[in-house]
C-alpha cells in the first residue's frame, strides 16, 4: 500500500482515487415489484399479511421507482459527485423462484443499469443479498435450509457470469447479522421467529453461503474483488467494572466478530464457540463447512457504521427453562450525556469509526476496506426547504464531515480505507420504517410524483468529491 500523507490543499485531503459515493439496494429503490417476471420476496409477502407493520402502511411496491427512472437517477449521481455507487441485484427478480429459470427481463434491466453507471464513470459496486429472500425459498425454510444455501450459490454464480465482465467490486451480503437478529430473535423481520438455536443455524448457513460464493468467484477467475458488507457496532463497557468489561466483550463476539472473523480469518472466535457450546446452542456444521470458510477469505470489506453499543452486565439471571437470548448475557445501554440522533434514538459517536479502522489495521492484517454505509436518518425534513425549493440539511453535512475527520485521522495512522459511501443516494424505502427517516442526498417527494430534488448536502457532496477533501 502506498503510504498516505496529508497534502496541504484542504484541511482534510483524501488519498488519490478515493471512492466517493453512496449505497442503496434493489428492494429499497426499484419498485416494480410484480413487473416483468419478478416474484415476491419475504417483504412483499409479509406486507400482504401484515401491512400495519410498515410505517404509514407503505409497502415495498412504493419505492422510488429506480426500475423506470434509473437513467435520470444516474444523472443525479453525477450531479452529486459520485464516482462509485452500490446497489443490489434482487434474487427474486433475476431468478424469480429462487432456483431454476433466469428472468431475461431482469438480465436486461441489470445490464442497462450497470452499463449506464459505467458510461457515466460511476464504478458499480454490486451486492447480492440485502435482506431479500425470495418467498419461494423461504417456503423451503429460508436460511435454515441447506438447499437454499445451494440455490443462493447458483444465483451468485449466475450474477458473476452475467455481469462479471464489467463489475469489478462484488459483495455477497449486506449486514448479514440483521436477518439473523431481526428475523430469528426479535420478531422485527419476517419470519418473526424467536429461537436462538435456529438463529445460530441461520448465521452459520449464511457464512457458508458467503464462503461458497467466494469460492465460485475465484474458480471463475473473475477479474475483480469480492467481499462482504458488515455493520460493525463496536461495543464499549458502561464502566470499568470487570463484569461490564466482560459483557462488552461478549456483545462484541456476538454482533461483530461472529461474522468478521470467519470472513477474514477463516474461523469463528474460539470464545464464541465456547459460549455457545456451554449452552448447547451450537449450530449443525456439515463436513467441509469449516474448510470452505477457512479457504475463502474476502478481498475487501465494506463497513457500515452508524453507532456503537454501550454495554453493561446483565443483572437478572436467565429464568429456568427460558429461551436463551444474547441479552441474557448483557444489556445494551445508552450513556448519559452522549449525542443522540433524536429521529432514530441512535447515539452519534464519530470517533468510533477511527476505532474500527485501528482494529482492522492491528487485528485483521490491515485488510482493505471502505466505509460502505454511514448516514443520518431524519424525520420531517420538508420543513427545511428553502425559498429556492431545496432542503437545507446542514446537519447532514456536519454529520458527514465529523465522521470524515476521523476517517482521515485513521488514514494518517495507516488504516487501509479505500473510500466512503453514504447511506444513501436518494430518500428510499427503509423496510418497516418505510419513508419515516430520510437519509438521501436527494429528496424524493412522495406527494409530488416522486419528484427528485438535490438537497444542500448533495450539492456539498459534489464539491467534496471534486476536491477530494474539504
Ligand atoms: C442499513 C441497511 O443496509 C439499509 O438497508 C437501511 O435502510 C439503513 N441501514 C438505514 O436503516
Amino acid at each position: 500500500m502506498e503510504k498516505f500523507s496529508q497534502e496541504t490543499r484542504h484541511n482534510y485531503q483524501f488519498p488519490k482515487h478515493f471512492w466517493w459515493g453512496s449505497a442503496a439496494s434493489g428492494p429499497q429503490t426499484e419498485g416494480a415489484a410484480d413487473r416483468e417476471g419478478r416474484k415476491p420476496s419475504i417483504w412483499d409477502y409479509w406486507y400482504t399479511i401484515e401491512p400495519d407493520c410498515f410505517h404509514k402502511g407503505i409497502g415495498p411496491e412504493n419505492t422510488s421507482d429506480f426500475y423506470h427512472r434509473y437513467k435520470q437517477d444516474i444523472q443525479l449521481m453525477k450531479e452529486t459527485g459520485h464516482n462509485s455507487f452500490r446497489t443490489s441485484i434482487q434474487w427474486s427478480r433475476l431468478i424469480p423462484d429462487g432456483a431454476g429459470e433466469v428472468n431475461p427481463e431482469a438480465v436486461n434491466f441489470y445490464n442497462r443499469v450497470i452499463n449506464e453507471l459505467i458510461a457515466n464513470n460511476i464504478e458499480p459496486f454490486i451486492n447480492l443479498y440485502h435482506f431479500d429472500m425470495p418467498m419461494a425459498m423461504q417456503e423451503k425454510g429460508g436460511w435454515e435450509c441447506r438447499d437454499v444455501v445451494d440455490a443462493y450459490v447458483d444465483f451468485a454464480k449466475t450474477c458473476f457470469q452475467l455481469f462479471g465482465d464489467r463489475v469489478n467490486y462484488w459483495f455477497t451480503f449486506n449486514e448479514p447479522i440483521v436477518p439473523v437478529e431481526a428475523g430469528y430473535l426479535y420478531q422485527l423481520h419476517y419470519p418473526k421467529i424467536v429461537d436462538f438455536k435456529r438463529a445460530a443455524q441461520v448465521a452459520h448457513h449464511t457464512i457458508v453461503a458467503h464462503a461458497k460464493a467466494v469460492e465460485v468467484f475465484k474458480n471463475l477467475r473473475i477479474d475483480g474483488k469480492i467481499g462482504i458488507i458488515l455493520n460493525l457496532t463496536p461495543s464499549y463497557p458502561r464502566s470499568q467494572d470487570p463484569e461490564d468489561v466482560q459483557a462488552a466483550r461478549v456483545a462484541d463476539l456476538f454482533f461483530n466478530r461472529s461474522f468478521l472473523d470467519p470472513v477474514t480469518k477463516g474461523r469463528y472466535p474460539e470464545e464464541l464457540i465456547e459460549i455457545l457450546r456451554d449452552r448447547e446452542l451450537l449450530p449443525v456444521v456439515e463436513p467441509g463447512d469449516l474448510e470452505t470458510i477457512r479457504e475463502n477469505p474476502i478481498d475487501l470489506l465494506g463497513v457500515n457504521y452508524y453507532q456503537p453499543r454501550r454495554v453493561k452486565k446483565k443483572e437478572e439471571i436467565l429464568p429456568e427453562g427460558a429461551a436463551f437470548m444474547p441479552e441474557h448475557l448483557f444489556d445494551p445501554y445508552i450513556m448519559p450525556g452522549r449525542k443522540i440522533n433524536p429521529h432514530r434514538g441512535w447515539e452519534i459517536c464519530e470517533e468510533v469509526i477511527f476505532d474500527i479502522m485501528i482494529d482492522l489495521r492491528d487485528n485483521y492484517g490491515n485488510l482493505p476496506f471502505f466505509i460502505s454505509e454511514n448516514g443520518m436518518g431524519v424525520e420531517g425534513e420538508a420543513k427545511f426547504r428553502n425559498a429556492e425549493g431545496y432542503i437545507e440539511d446542514h446537519y447532514r453535512i456536519e454529520f458527514i464531515q465529523n465522521h470524515l475527520k476521523w476517517v482521515h485521522k485513521g488514514l494518517l495512522e495507516g488504516a487501509n480505507c479505500l473510500g466512503y459511501h453514504l447511506w444513501t443516494f436518494m430518500d428510499n424505502w427503509s423496510w418497516t420504517n418505510a419513508y419515516k427517516n430520510r437519509y438521501g442526498l436527494v429528496e424524493v417527494d412522495l406527494d409530488n410524483h416522486l419528484k427528485r430534488t438535490i438537497k444542500k448536502s448533495g450539492r456539498w457532496y459534489k464539491q467534496l468529491s471534486e476536491n477530494n477533501g474539504f
